[in-house]
């Protein structure tokens, strides 16, 4: 039987690729991680398309890699945390895939960003935190209105949080 794909989703910071990895792993499914196969295919960092092509053009690239490995099945994939900006993302990657948000609190996200800034061009420079909060609020209803279900991550393991989604996946027909 054919099953869906496992899609996280989530700010910045919210543990999608260490979770997703870690669920593929337990349920020997295929790993995609959009912004690897982003860096992959351009042999460069995130960092470096924002800053030599802008942001626009790392979401067209972005939405080429969810229209290409959404026609996969029985894969687990984790999003970059702007994938909910362009609704048609969302829309494909719905077709083959289960939707599950990692949301959590404002502190959980800070700390989890604490020290891996470098790898944020949207958070680059002093201030970061105020960015995040500003973009954490603004995007926020975008996070729950493409969701299929909301996977809470604070004061959890990444094993907990795994166990959480791969339960709720394997009451799935
Ligand atoms: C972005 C999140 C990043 C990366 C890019 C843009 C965003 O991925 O795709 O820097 O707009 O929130 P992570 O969510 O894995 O940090």
């Amino acid at each position: 039987m054919k099953k869906k794909n496992i899609v996280l989703i989530g700010f910045m910071g919210t543990g999608k690729t260490y979770i997703g990895k870690h669920i593929s792993k337990k349920l020997n499914m295929e790993f995609y991680d959009t912004d690897s196969i982003i860096e992959r295919d351009c042999e460069c960092r995130i960092s470096y398309i924002f800053e030599k092509y802008g942001e626009s053009y790392f979401r067209k690239i972005e939405s080429k890699v969810i229209s290409k490995i959404s026609k996969k099945e029985n894969i687990v994939i984790s999003t970059g945390g702007g994938i909910v900006l362009n609704k048609s993302n969302i829309e494909i990657l719905k077709e083959k895939g289960i939707i599950f948000l990692l949301d959590g609190n404002f502190n959980t996200i800070i700390n989890n960003l604490y020290g891996n800034i470098e790898k944020r061009p949207l958070l680059k420079g002093t201030d970061w935190e105020k960015k995040a909060v500003e973009l954490f609020l603004r995007r926020k209803e975008l996070y729950y209105n493409s969701a299929d279900y909301i996977i809470n991550i604070d004061n959890k393991n990444r094993d907990v949080i795994a166990e959480e989604i791969i339960n709720i996946y394997n009451l799935q027909k």
